[in-house]
């Protein structure tokens, strides 16, 4: 085991052309019968840079490993001494598969969509599941990830809190079913009253693991419930990952342009189309007065910044309390026929119809179709 201490030792620093031995980046090489470990810290490493090394460090442990059995995972310093405990307590592998060591499909799943925001609390997740339900609405087979790790609410939106994930045969991670959305969330791996102990360097990983040790099946479509945000964890989550598109959703009030920006910045990095822009909480429109608009949080401003942008406003999705009050009790929005022709299921419906559009599942539905006409 030494020697490969010392082989990744040697690995360069393509930035600094000096070796990680010598800069002090390794922390430890760890070896359980058949798999491996690295640790190291990559403070001040551009991304560019760190793909390289582990790259390398790939490249090299795969002479005595196979892929599926080592494991990199970087650090900085002001994390690397909390992290090592979330590793040991969670149930999930942390860190587990290539991070940055090129992209992977997630098998039999035909398109991976994520769902981003720049701020919090701007209904992400609401808008994500409701996304789900009218895919399945339009006839499409929907998978769901929540990897919001601050905020696992995916189960509390699906009333399945306390639903447990089994393992199948193949050790894989059964998803739990609800309302005919197959999903998974972080949630359903840690206990309400826990502290969120992870940390960003190992998120990419578990993300990894929803992504590719989940019996996903066949899926037409996986939405990803990203934590919101749009920086380096973020990022780490979905280098690693095929994805084919993204949306970003902000409220009128949420939106700056600058951190639209830095969101469309971070897709671009990792070669991730941005679909466009969705606006939430838009407005209200009183059940008594229905010709009445109230733009509680403002008005145009997301309008504005897709443009500046020169991405589309796919969707504005007003606000109404049973949207709110579906979420609260586990029975979300878009499950429930008796909204069909109200304002927010017409929102969501038409948001459904631009991305089976945009992430070209139309054509394939209408090939399948084709088959048997
Ligand atoms: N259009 C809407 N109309 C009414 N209530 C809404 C609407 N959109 C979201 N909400 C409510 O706003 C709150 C925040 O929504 P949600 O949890 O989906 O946001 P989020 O962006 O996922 O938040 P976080 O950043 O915490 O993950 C929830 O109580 C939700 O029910
Ligand atoms: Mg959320």
């Amino acid at each position: 085991m030494p020697e490969w201490k010392n082989m990744v030792g040697q690995v360069k620093n393509p930035q600094t052309g000096k070796t990680l031995d010598e800069e002090g980046r390794l922390i430890k090489v760890e070896q359980i019968d058949a798999s491996i470990a690295v640790h190291y810290k990559r403070d001040g490493l551009a991304l560019e840079h760190k793909k390289l090394i582990e790259q390398s460090i790939y490249e090299l442990l795969e002479k005595g490993f196979s892929e599926d059995d080592i494991t990199v995972l970087s650090f900085t310093s002001e994390t690397t001494e909390q992290a090592r405990p979330a590793a040991a307590q969670a149930q999930l592998k942390a860190g587990h598969g290539p991070i940055g060591a090129g992209k992977k499909r997630v098998p039999g799943v035909r398109k991976v969509l994520a769902v981003s925001s720049c701020k919090g609390g701007v209904g992400k997740s609401t808008v994500a599941v409701n996304l789900c339900l009218a895919f399945k609405n339009q006839g499409l087979k929907v998978g769901l990830i929540d990897a919001d790790i601050y905020g696992p609410s995916i189960p509390m939106l699906l009333g399945k809190r306390d639903a447990q994930p089994a393992a199948n045969d193949q050790k894989k991670i059964v998803p739990i079913e609800a309302y005919g959305i197959h999903f998974i969330s972080f949630g359903l791996f840690i206990k309400e009253s826990d502290p969120v102990i992870w940390r960003g360097p190992m998120l990419g990983g578990v993300l990894n693991q929803f992504l590719f040790d989940v019996d996903w099946g066949e899926l037409d479509v996986l939405v990803i419930d990203l934590p919101p945000g749009t920086g380096d964890m973020q990022l780490s989550m979905i280098q690693s990952t095929e994805v084919d598109g993204a949306l970003t959703i902000s409220t009128p009030q949420s939106v700056a342009l600058l951190d639209s920006k830095k969101g469309v910045a971070m897709f671009n990095q990792v070669k991730i189309p941005v679909l466009g822009l969705v606006e939430n909480m838009s407005y209200f429109i009183p059940d008594d007065q229905p010709d009445k608009r109230y733009h509680i949080f403002g008005e145009g401003g997301v309008e504005q910044a897709a443009k500046e942008l020169a991405l589309p406003l796919l969707a504005q999705i007003p606000l109404e309390i049973p949207l709110r009050e579906g979420s609260d009790n586990g029975v979300p929005y878009m499950s429930n026929n008796s909204f069909e022709g109200r304002p927010v299921w017409n929102a969501f419906s038409q948001l459904s119809l631009a991305m089976i559009e945009a992430l070209g599942l139309k054509e394939q539905k209408k090939g399948f179709l084709s088959r048997f006409f």
